[in-house]
């Protein structure tokens, strides 16, 4: 399987900034293969980028949709206007969650709403500091992960990929802490093991599976080759041009 790095820019750079990163970027990048960059600029600026990107090398997601086509819906954005604009959609981002109180079922909807448009997924699942604390870390990773591929097809569940971020290592979180590669894998194997009871083996094997928080050059290397790790998901990291390149970089020396 390939392996995917995405670069969460949150709410981050103005449009000219936005554009003039992806022109460094573009430059400094070969044309990997095996590893799929992907970046996540606001929602203003990726149209601009979607004409200056070469998507040989690198892919645009959006951070955010609403599920409903078009409509009554003012101040949101549908999958639909995003087709041709987009290849991915980050989609149950805990910040959507805690923030703007994004719950299971909203998170399902624009799954299928994604799918519907032909933009993948990218699932973002993860329990908070407490949940883990209390030993619930295993019923919030089943109810999210089974939550929100509630309303598509099995056929499509391999379209999606699915970002285990744990809110507490979440480097915008206070006292965020890191996540040790054991810990990652136990989830990332809890992942594929729900994923092979419902779906099946072929389809739990063929699911995109990355993890996401605090990523940077020095761990990176050490999450990508937890058994099951497919990719990473970089916040801070991915604004800063050198360590998302480096972070790629390391993508491109553990495959090889
Ligand atoms: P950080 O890499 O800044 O911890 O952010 C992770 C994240 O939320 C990516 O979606």
């Amino acid at each position: 399987m390939k392996s995917y790095i995405v670069g969460n820019w949150k709410l981050n750079f103005t449009v000219g900034e936005a554009s003039i990163y992806l022109h460094k970027l573009l430059r400094k990048l070969p044309n990997y293969r095996d590893v799929d960059v992907i970046i996540a600029p606001s929602l203003l600026a990726l149209q601009p980028l979607s004409l200056q990107v070469d998507r040989h090398k690198l892919k645009l997601a959006a951070q955010n949709a609403f599920y409903r086509d078009y409509g009554a819906f003012t101040g949101e954005t549908s999958f639909t206007q995003l087709n041709g604009i987009v290849d991915y959609c980050i989609i149950g981002h805990s910040e959507r969650r805690y923030i703007f109180r994004e719950d299971d079922k909203m998170v399902a909807k624009k799954v299928a709403a994604a799918i519907r448009n032909k933009i993948r997924p990218i699932l973002c699942i993860g329990e908070t500091e407490s949940e883990r604390a209390f030993g619930e870390t295993a019923d919030v990773i089943r109810d999210q992960l089974l939550g929100g591929l509630s309303e598509i097809g099995a056929e499509d569940v391999s379209k999606v990929l699915i970002a285990y971020e744990p809110v507490w290592a979440i480097s915008s979180v206070k006292a965020a802490k890191l996540a040790t590669p054991s810990e990652v894998a136990d989830v990332v194997k809890l992942i594929r093991k729900i994923l092979t009871e419902v779906y099946g083996k072929k389809t739990a094997e063929e699911t995109p599976v990355l993890f996401g928080g605090s990523v940077n050059p020095s761990n990176a290397g050490a999450y990508l080759t937890v058994p099951g790790v497919n990719g990473l998901l970089a916040g801070g990291s991915s604004l800063i041009l050198s360590e998302f390149a480096d972070i790629i970089d390391t993508a491109k020396r553990v495959r090889s």
